[in-house]
C-alpha cells in the first residue's frame, strides 16, 4: 500500500555529486560533493533548514556543464557551479522562501 502525504518543504535544491572518476565528464569532476555539503551548511546557517531540502542526486543530465544545482518549484538549474557560487545561490532562495 502506498502513502500519498503532502511534502513539508518549500523548495527542493538537488546538487549533482556523481563522480565517473575521469571516465567521463560529470560534476565531480568540479568538486560537487564539496559543494553539495557547503550548500547545505550554509542553508542551514541562514535558517533554511528544513523548509528548503538540500539534497544529492546521481545526475541531471548536464555532465558536462557541471556542477550542476536544481531548484523547484521555480524549475531553474545552475550549471557550472562553484563553491564560490555557493553563498549567492542560497542569498536567491533565501530570498525567494521569504517571498
Ligand atoms: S554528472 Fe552531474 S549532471 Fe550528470
Amino acid at each position: 500500500m502506498i502513502v500519498k502525504q503532502r511534502i513539508p518543504y518549500s523548495r527542493c535544491v538537488l546538487v549533482c555529486v556523481n563522480d565517473r572518476k575521469g571516465e567521463k565528464p560529470s560534476c565531480g569532476d568540479q568538486q560537487g560533493e564539496a559543494v553539495f555539503r557547503q550548500l547545505r551548511a550554509v542553508a542551514k546557517q541562514r535558517g533554511l533548514h528544513p523548509q528548503v531540502r538540500i539534497t544529492q542526486v546521481k545526475c541531471l543530465g548536464q555532465c558536462a556543464a557541471g556542477v550542476t544545482v536544481m531548484i523547484y518549484p521555480e524549475q531553474v538549474w545552475y550549471s557550472g557551479v562553484s563553491l564560490e557560487n555557493v553563498n549567492e545561490i542560497v542569498e536567491e532562495i533565501f530570498a525567494k522562501s521569504l517571498g
